[in-house]
């Protein structure tokens, strides 16, 4: 009887909009929401709506926990400037981020390489760097990394001339935009690809490190007992016009938290070989124990947009 009042008062509301019952809310608001002229507006507003209120019934959620959810909210905007941005960090600890981005990669078989987060460190306008070339800009202690890696069509054909933007942290985990201690655009680079789909660099091993924790994403961290750490990484963002833009990362194999990520970001594919150097190091200054790191990445036809830079 109480399912079949429920019905009629929503069947009412829907024309007349005047609220009987807390379920005649959501076909109320989904009418209301129904004429947009984009269409796809109107299916993913249905949708977050039917998705939002079913949470709220299901959760049972207080007028208390409702107050802290929108604070959050708010302080994510608060905290998000030219070189934060909170927003992505919080999609990324609830696993949101990682969730899109293999919605929308990979979907053509296992001919690409997975894809993997943009993250909230990709600057646009990185130092075009000649093949072979060091990232390394201003004095970074910590183990050299020689690093070949090659582009190909899912063939196994090379293709030259893809733009290939590297990023990562330091040995100590930062990166350049979080550390007044290294030069701009340290350990970022962009070189292109030659005949050969290659392209050689000289970095530093990068460390892993913890997620900023000041904001939001921080304090739920704390309060899920979770740490903040990603497991050593190299970004690559690889462009050129008739490819699908290859967006990823390449994770240190020796990582005590590859298992763990807080951003649920490592694909196994994506686990890279990095091995020790025995014998003289490729260049004759380096000191102490250095890495090689070779890495082939696929690419497919398709279309080539770059994203938006998280910071400036
Ligand atoms: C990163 O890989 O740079 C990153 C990704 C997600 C959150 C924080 C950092
Ligand atoms: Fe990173």
């Amino acid at each position: 009887m109480a399912a079949k009042e429920a019905a009629v008062g929503a069947e009412q509301a829907l024309r007349s909009h005047i609220i009987e019952t807390q379920e005649a809310v959501t076909p109320v608001v989904l009418d209301a929401m129904s004429r947009a002229p984009n269409a796809r507006l109107t299916e993913v507003m249905a949708s977050f709506v039917r998705h939002m209120h079913a949470f709220a019934r299901d959760v049972r959620l207080t007028e208390e926990e409702f107050e802290l959810g929108l604070d959050a909210l708010n302080r994510i905007g608060q905290a998000t400037n030219d070189s934060h941005n909170e927003a992505v960090l919080f999609s990324d600890v609830i696993g949101f981020s990682t969730l899109v981005c293999l919605l929308n990669n990979g979907q053509n078989g296992a001919t690409e390489t997975a894809a993997a987060l943009l993250g909230p460190f990709w600057r646009m306008h990185s130092p075009a760097t000649p093949n072979g070339g060091s990232i390394i800009r201003s004095e970074t202690p910590g183990p050299a990394l020689f690093a070949n890696c090659r582009v190909t069509d899912p063939d196994g054909r090379p293709i030259a001339g893809v733009e290939v933007d590297v990023w990562q942290a330091s040995p100590v985990g930062l990166y350049e935009n979080q550390d007044p201690g290294q030069a701009e655009m340290n350990l970022r680079g962009k070189f292109t690809t030659d005949a050969t789909g290659c392209i050689a660099f000289r970095s530093v091993k990068p460390a892993g490190y913890p997620v900023p924790t000041d904001g939001p994403a921080g304090d739920l961290l704390r309060a899920q007992q979770r740490h903040p750490y990603r497991p050593a990484h190299l970004h690559f963002l690889g462009f050129k016009p008739g490819y699908k833009t290859l967006i990823t990362q390449v994770f240190v194999d020796d990582d005590q938290h590859l298992e763990s990520d807080v951003v649920f970001g490592v694909t196994r594919h994506l686990i890279g070989d990095f091995r020790l150097g025995t014998g003289p190091a490729p260049e004759p200054d380096v000191e102490g124990p250095w890495y090689l790191f070779d890495y082939v990445f696929v690419m497919e036809p398709g279309e080539a947009k770059l994203p938006a830079p998280p910071i400036r």
